[in-house]
């Protein structure tokens, strides 16, 4: 059956494991130089409708690595930039890749995109979704600390596309995400998707979201398709701002993550971002080997070995 990874909740919990379990090997291997062609003549279409460097680096990299190839398509100078419907793209891109990643605005176009695609359909981030992301961070967390069930994050600042995702991924792997946001911009359970499980709390004061938190994260204050309310934003978010002091009031030896791109000073103050507990570099690196257990697994299944 055919299989897109669209949301965090695409994957049953099993999977998400499965896939963790398929990085390490992946990451173990490629770090001992060991060729691994699983995907030879295959080929991945990237579109993106934003700008990015880690998801087209990590996935063309990634389709590379593999024995692939990876094509990269803009909507400034493909036909998608001047009206042809995201459904008839959909039919003709899926005839001539095996893959499709696609970075855009809102979650329906690559819901519509998927609905008329004949090969696999991965969310490389939407206004709603990043679940790419968050599979990398969940990765790093283990490679820390372990299982992340029953274990708490912290998620302060705007409840964006990360912070949807974050709240999905509890859901599915079974821990609890505290959230904290200024007024005005408190995370919408229906845009989240959530089914109401008790795997999420809201806190007023981004101090007490910290409390005993396993991992603190947070992202940029304004993101991309927002631009026009940076300056109103910047206002509202200042006292969101991950510190030394909302660091300690984790757990002591709590992780600190960022998707990145970060803004120093903003956010997240610099000792924390290049502190002892950020862990941002391993975070976008592992973006490379969890997308390629991910590409692997949608056009080959299971691997055991
Ligand atoms: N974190 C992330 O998706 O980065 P890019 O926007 O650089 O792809
Ligand atoms: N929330 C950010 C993430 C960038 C990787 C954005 O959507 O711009």
């Amino acid at each position: 059956m055919l299989k897109h990874f669209l949301q965090f909740r695409d994957f049953t919990r099993a999977e998400h494991d499965y896939l963790f379990e398929r990085a390490r090997v992946i990451k173990a291997r490629f770090k001992r130089y060991e060729t691994y062609h699983p995907l030879a003549d295959r080929t991945l279409a990237m579109i993106f409708e934003k700008s990015s460097t880690r998801t087209r680096l990590s996935f063309e990299a990634g389709m590379h690595q593999l024995g692939g190839a990876a094509i990269y398509l803009n909507t400034r100078d493909t036909q998608l930039g001047r009206g042809e419907p995201v459904e008839d793209a959909g039919e003709v891109i899926s005839r001539m890749v095996d893959l499709v990643m696609i970075r855009t605005f809102e979650q329906d176009i690559v819901e519509r995109f998927a609905a008329h695609s004949r090969v696999p359909v991965i969310n490389g981030l939407t206004n709603e979704y990043h679940p790419c992301q968050i599979l990398a961070d969940i990765f790093t967390f283990i490679e820390h600390r372990g299982s992340i069930q029953g274990r708490t994050v912290a998620w302060i600042g705007d409840s964006n596309n990360m912070c949807n995702t974050w709240l999905q991924a509890a859901e599915v792997l079974d821990f609890n995400v505290h959230v904290s946001t200024p007024p005005g911009y408190e995370v919408e359970p229906e845009r989240a998707n959530l089914h109401g499980t008790g795997h999420f709390e809201h806190f007023a004061d981004p101090m007490h979201a910290c409390r005993g938190a396993d991992l603190v994260t947070t992202d940029v204050w304004t993101s991309m398709g927002w631009e026009a309310e940076n300056e109103k934003r910047l206002k509202a978010f200042a006292d969101w701002q991950v510190d030394a002091d909302m660091m300690k009031m984790a757990h002591p030896d709590a992780l600190f993550m960022h998707c990145l791109p970060a803004h120093r000073g903003e956010e997240v103050a610099g000792e924390v971002l290049d502190g002892p507990q950020s862990v941002v570099w391993d975070e976008a690196e592992n973006r490379l080997h969890v997308q390629k257990a991910l590409m692997e697994y949608l056009l080959r299944g299971r691997i055991e070995n």
